[in-house]
């Protein structure tokens, strides 16, 4: 039987992570695709901005060009140009500068190879992150429903094709992820402040504090988080004007900020995926990392939608990766949808499904 085998060399630099992945996809007629990620190479800056308590761009840009190098160098090894067959690249939503260097490091690899290159948005990125979970891609069946949840992004995006996109909802301000960072800071917590968050909430109580669920029964699929953030700083003031800023407190309003949003998102997420009668709901982003979350909407479909497939991203790629940019470029590239390097450009605002 022939078969086809395409390795996919990806790169992503739309933020504060440098990486680089090959994915090797075989096809072949009558068979499940073969998925392999050979290289999963990523370079986190958390370090470099945890002293600015954020990511500051034109930083994350400057030590993008160093890192994409090294990895580069590492992922194709003596194979060099031989080790890929297509170029993925990361073009947008993101950061401006840091968008560049990796796209200009695709353009230059593109022009010396004289490979295809794919433009990746990085919200079908992390789309295709739940692709790459071999035991659970056999349950892909359209239409899907997609809780995009990042630092920058809360979405819920109806999956009706390879490639189809249709924004069913939104954040009108903060994304869940920023209310996380943002509670933290708050609370003098490091950046960035999800895990730290969970990592507390564990030995908090999240009934501690009632904090606003902004947008609940409003008949929408869109979520509002800003409202969450001027709670939290009220409260933590209310807390340090009586001097009852104790470890115990910090931990009990973790909880209680991790509980508002884990519900939001659950609540909206199962509604959205019964109105639109999905047959499976995907989880992606970083705050898919949040293990409460996970558990949450995983439980919450079960016995509310037993039917429908539940598709959250493996650890491995659910913060910002290169893996799930060669899974969306390899979507891309069986769409015939290439740019050619002279004309491939960043899109810093580039949203999906609208
Ligand atoms: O997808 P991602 O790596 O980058 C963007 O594209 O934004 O997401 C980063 C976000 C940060 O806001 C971070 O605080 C959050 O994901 N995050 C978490 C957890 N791990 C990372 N939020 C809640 N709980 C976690 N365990
Ligand atoms: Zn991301």
């Amino acid at each position: 039987m022939p078969s086809k085998v395409v390795r996919v060399l990806a790169i992503e630099t739309s933020c504060d992570e440098t990486a680089v992945s090959i994915l090797r996809v075989q096809e072949a007629v009558g068979k499940p695709l073969q998925v392999s990620v050979l290289q999963h190479l990523v370079s986190s800056q958390v370090p470099i901005h945890q002293k600015y308590g954020g990511v500051v761009p034109e930083v994350a840009a400057r030590s993008h060009v160093p890192e994409t190098v090294s990895l580069l160098t590492q992922a194709l090894g003596k194979q060099g140009m031989k080790a890929f067959d297509v170029i993925a690249v990361t073009r947008g939503p993101g950061l401006p500068t840091a968008l560049s260097v990796g796209v200009e490091a695709a353009r230059t690899l593109a022009w010396t190879s004289g490979k295809p290159l794919v433009a990746v948005n990085h919200l079908e990125g992390h789309v295709a992150s739940a692709w790459l979970d071999g035991r659970r891609r056999r349950f892909w069946r359209y239409p899907l429903l997609a809780l995009i949840v990042s630092g920058g992004h809360t979405e819920l995006v109806m999956v009706e094709g390879l490639g189809e996109y249709r924004l069913i909802g939104q954040t009108r301000d903060d994304a869940a992820g920023e209310a996380f960072d943002k509670a933290a800071k708050l609370m003098g917590l490091p950046y960035p402040g999800g895990p730290q968050i969970a990592k507390r909430a564990l030995v908090g109580n999240k009934r501690a504090f009632d904090l606003p669920r902004p947008m609940r029964h409003d008949g929408s699929y869109d979520f509002s988080f800003s409202g969450l953030k001027t709670a939290v700083r009220y409260t933590w003031d209310e807390l340090k004007a009586t001097n009852k800023c104790s470890e115990q407190a910090t931990n009990d309003l973790a909880a209680s900020v991790q509980e508002a949003i884990v519900e939001i998102l659950v609540e909206k997420t199962v509604a959205a995926a019964k109105h639109e009668k999905v047959k499976g709901v995907l989880l992606v982003g970083g705050v898919s990392a949040n293990q409460v979350l996970r558990k949450r909407l995983g439980a919450a479909l079960k016995k509310q939608l037993p039917g429908v497939a539940y598709l959250p991203s493996m650890r491995a790629y659910i913060t910002d990766n290169a893996a799930m940019i060669a899974a969306a470029g390899y979507w891309r590239y069986s769409l015939n949808d290439f740019t050619p390097w002279e004309e491939l450009d960043i899109t810093p605002e580039w949203n999906i499904g609208v």
